[in-house]
């Protein structure tokens, strides 16, 4: 297995995919390399491809206000994308695309080892939790694979085209923030 280091650099430097081309930041991933919980996004938005970092647009402020409203500090927390780099125009991220950066998450999931994996909508869900995930009757469910507990929660964008949908979240991160404390 390769050190943050090395694993960083190879990200920073990837081409294997075409998205390579196009960013302008590779958004590798920040946060506590200790963090019991760990946040797995889609793919880079604008912002993130301007900034390198994730999770800094409209969407990664809400998120910022839930992990507020739950007591939980986004330093103590590792934050990362499956895809590294922005798809044009905030496209899905393409199953090629997915299967050419998914080493890259594996390899952090693998160094940090945290407690709780939670994937922030539909597209993570589906690639780590399974093909069939339906984020509307799934949301909050925990799940068990090889040794990790994770389970999805709305896409914070997903929470801002619909208000509806943030009681849910609310009780969704407030179940996670109290697994989070047990032993
Ligand atoms: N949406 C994502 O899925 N990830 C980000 O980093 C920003 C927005």
């Amino acid at each position: 297995m390769r050190s943050w280091e090395e694993l960083e650099a190879a990200c920073r430097g990837c081409t294997r995919c075409a998205l390579s081309e196009s960013r302008t930041n590779c958004v590798f991933g920040t946060g506590s390399r200790e963090a019991k919980l760990m946040f797995v996004g889609e793919a880079p938005g604008a912002k993130e491809d301007e900034t390198g970092i994730p999770f800094v647009g409209a969407a990664g402020k809400l998120l910022d206000k839930y992990l507020c409203a739950v007591g939980i500090s986004r330093e103590d927390v590792y934050i990362a994308n499956i895809l590294k780099c922005r798809p044009p125009a905030n496209r899905d991220p393409m199953p090629e695309e997915q299967d050419a950066c998914i080493e890259y998450l594996r390899e952090q999931v693998m160094l940090i080892r945290p407690k709780v994996i939670v994937c922030l909508g539909r597209i993570a869900a589906m690639r780590l939790i399974k093909p069939d995930f339906k984020i509307t009757k799934e949301h909050g469910v925990f799940f068990k694979k090889n040794d990790f507990t994770l389970c999805a929660v709305y896409h914070p964008a997903a929470l801002l085209r619909d208000p509806r949908k943030k009681e849910d979240m609310y009780s969704d991160m407030k179940n996670i923030a109290a697994l989070l404390q047990t032993p």
